[in-house]
């Protein structure tokens, strides 16, 4: 099946290959003059990949030049609390990895559970707790699953042109679909989390075991529950943000990528 996928892209694209794919979360885009579309393919007609649901997921992969950089938009991320099976959620990391693509940039929208981080920060994850799939599992892993050097580079890069760097943490992924209670929220901050969110960790996970270099982005999208004012989350509140927010999360992805050649 992937190698179905593969040489259907390969076929399509005469040539032309990845080396980064980007997973972006809820409601960012890529845009701009330096995102030059090469072409753009719907998920259905790619063979074997499955067809999202949620809102602020387009089902497309996109190919774009980025200043001589090929990379690869894979819309349409699924999610477990679809009702995606594990594989489902990592078949386009590995139709990826089937196109010798190198690098995988995950973005994603998360609850803030470190204190003092507002709605809008956008934090670099360099651990992650995984709760997914029947509490957590570190099969055949050892060692982050982020890649340490590409992150450094990242972090000097931003230096260098006179940013602070991005604020760290560690990004626990539930299953969903239902946001956190303010009581799960106390135990994942004992347990060391410093972000919430239902997505990236499988993808990363995968992306790593095939040999791929990842870095992570969670653009904070609102306090982890019981930790902020609100009494209850919402999915349109976090879409706002999401979209509110997009130029900080495409910056966090211009510096990664400007970190690539
Ligand atoms: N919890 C889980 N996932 C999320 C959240 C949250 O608070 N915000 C955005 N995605």
């Amino acid at each position: 099946m992937i190698e179905s996928a593969r040489d259907f892209l390969l076929d399509r694209w005469r040539g032309w290959k990845p080396s980064v794919g980007i997973v972006l979360g809820s409601g960012i885009q890529l845009s701009g003059d330096d995102f030059q579309e090469v072409d753009r393919v719907s998920c259905a007609e790619i063979p074997g990949l499955p067809v999202p649901s949620v809102e602020g997921h387009g089902g497309e992969w996109t190919a774009f030049d980025h200043s001589g950089l090929p990379v690869l938009l894979l819309g349409g991320r699924v999610h477990l609390y679809e009702g995606h099976s594990l594989e489902a959620l990592t078949t386009g990391i590995e139709i990826l990895a089937s196109l010798g693509c190198q690098k995988v940039l995950l973005t994603n929208a998360a609850g803030g559970i470190r204190p003092g981080w507002q709605p809008g920060e956008v934090v670099m994850i360099h651990g992650h707790l995984d709760f997914q799939v029947g509490g957590l599992i570190t099969p055949g892993g050892s060692g982050d699953v982020f890649d340490p050097i590409w992150q450094q580079q990242i972090q000097e890069y931003r230096r260098a042109n006179g940013f602070d760097g991005f604020q760290e943490g560690v990004y626990a992924g539930l299953p969903g679909p239902t946001y956190e209670t303010p009581a799960e929220v106390r135990m994942l901050r004992k347990l060391g989390a410093d972000l919430v969110g239902m997505s990236t960790v499988q993808e990363a996970r995968k992306a790593k075991s095939l040999g791929m270099d990842v870095v992570a982005f969670s653009l904070v999208t609102n306090a982890a529950a019981g930790t902020g004012e609100e009494t209850e989350l919402n999915h349109d509140e976090v879409l706002q943000t999401g979209r509110e927010s997009r130029d900080r999360v495409l910056h966090a992805v211009r510096t990664a990528l400007a970190c690539c050649r």
